[in-house]
């Protein structure tokens, strides 16, 4: 039944977040290209073929006026068809290949010319190296989120990362285990990652905004829970947002200065009672940077307190829009801003159950040695604490 074929058509959409038929920046606008040149060179060899295939059926079908013993005109071979179908085949695969190539060569090298180097337009703080350099982001996959680095910025940051608008951006990818893809339908096509060796991409957005990118290579359980967000801003806006993120987090009582909370950690581990007079910031920080044991996998740049490296930078983890690489939208719409309840709910949640949000994950099944949250027993009351103190972190 070709007709349902035609129904799955009807959840198309080619502006959605995810298509690339809406191409906003040179690499996907070139693939795009490729790929309505392949499209045209195949509707033409449809045509052809179909109506001489259709001509033949009509002109020769069996009449009425046939004797029952009628045979056609015998013949074989015949130079003129042959040479011209050869021809002709090859004319398609020169008119699909040269812009195969072309794209291939533009895709692949790098415009390193002096307008996109980070010394023409980044006004903040870079070594006299990077001036000359393009703007490079270490991406990340791991089973199942992204890290994104920016080595010339000393930034470090997970799910969501940004680039500013009209400057190529240099990608180099690796796999923190199994082969994931790095794939930004409006910006790129996909690209994997794969254990031991470094892939390379590089990428322009042409408008701000936000773009929506999803790892792309079947990479376990929770793959298709593997999202994340790329926002394309402004120069100034790009420039804040580094600001924002070299800014290590806020001690837990509000300063800079983490020494207080420190020693009332401390005494805390020895007698958790004592948390009886804290507001539930501080002793979800408490719970954070002891029973919960986040901070063995977590970093919370500033505190001195959570270096880990196997899970997402939480540094500023309550200016993201979500949570758990994308799953969790603390939006109530689509390009609304975030909704705090909402938001403290998804934190709540993730913390609770995320192993029914996302099966397999590793924060609740535990990893690289480090104890998962299943085999951590907190309290409802706990992990809503937990969640407050995470909602602070911005
Ligand atoms: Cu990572 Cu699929």
């Amino acid at each position: 039944m070709p007709w349902v074929a035609v129904l799955f058509l009807v959840g198309c959409d080619y502006k959605s977040r995810q298509s690339t038929f809406d191409p906003k920046g040179p690499i996907a606008q070139e693939q795009l290209d490729l790929f309505m040149v392949t499209v045209w060179v195949v509707c033409f060899l449809f045509v052809a073929v179909g109506s001489v295939l259709l001509y033949a059926v009509i002109r020769f079908r069996e009449k009425k006026t046939d004797s029952p013993n009628f045979k056609p005109k015998q013949s074989h071979g015949n130079p003129v068809v042959e040479m011209g179908l050869i021809v002709v085949s090859i004319l398609m695969l020169v008119i699909i290949a040269i812009p195969t190539l072309q794209a291939i060569w533009f895709t692949h090298d790098l415009p390193e010319d002096e307008s996109n180097h980070l010394g023409q337009w980044y006004d903040g703080e870079i070594s006299e190296e990077s001036e000359e350099e393009v703007l490079t982001v270490y991406v990340y996959g791991w089973q199942w989120w992204w890290s994104f680095e920016y080595p010339q910025l000393g930034i470090t940051t997970a799910n969501e990362f940004a680039m500013p608008v009209g400057k190529v951006v240099n990608f180099e990818l690796r796999s923190r285990d199994v082969i994931h893809s790095f794939w930004l339908p409006k910006l790129a096509g996909k690209v994997d990652t794969i254990p031991g060796r470094i892939n390379s991409m590089w990428m322009q957005g042409d408008e701000v905004g936000h773009y929506y990118g999803q790892c792309a290579e079947f990479c376990g359980e929770s793959h298709a829970y593997m999202l994340f967000r790329a926002d394309v801003l402004s120069e100034e806006d790009f420039e804040a947002w580094v600001v924002e993120q070299k800014a290590g987090a806020a001690s837990p009582d509000g300063g800079e200065d983490w020494s207080g909370f420190k020693e009332s950690l401390a005494s805390y581990r020895k007698d958790p009672a004592i948390a009886e007079e804290w507001d539930d910031v501080f002793e979800g920080a408490a719970l954070f940077y002891s029973k919960g044991k986040c901070n063995t996998c977590h970093a919370v740049g500033g505190s001195g307190l959570a270096m880990g490296v196997l899970a997402p930078d939480l540094t500023h983890v309550a200016d993201r829009v979500s949570l758990g690489a994308g799953w969790l939208d603390h939006r109530a719409e689509d390009e609304g801003e975030i909704d705090p309840e909402l938001q403290l709910e998804n934190f709540y949640r993730w913390v609770r159950e995320s192993e029914k949000i996302k099966p397999g994950n590793l924060m609740y099944e535990g990893t690289g040695g480090m104890t998962g949250l299943k085999d951590i027993e907190l309290t409802d009351d706990e992990v809503r604490k937990i969640a407050i103190y995470l909602q602070s972190l911005k």
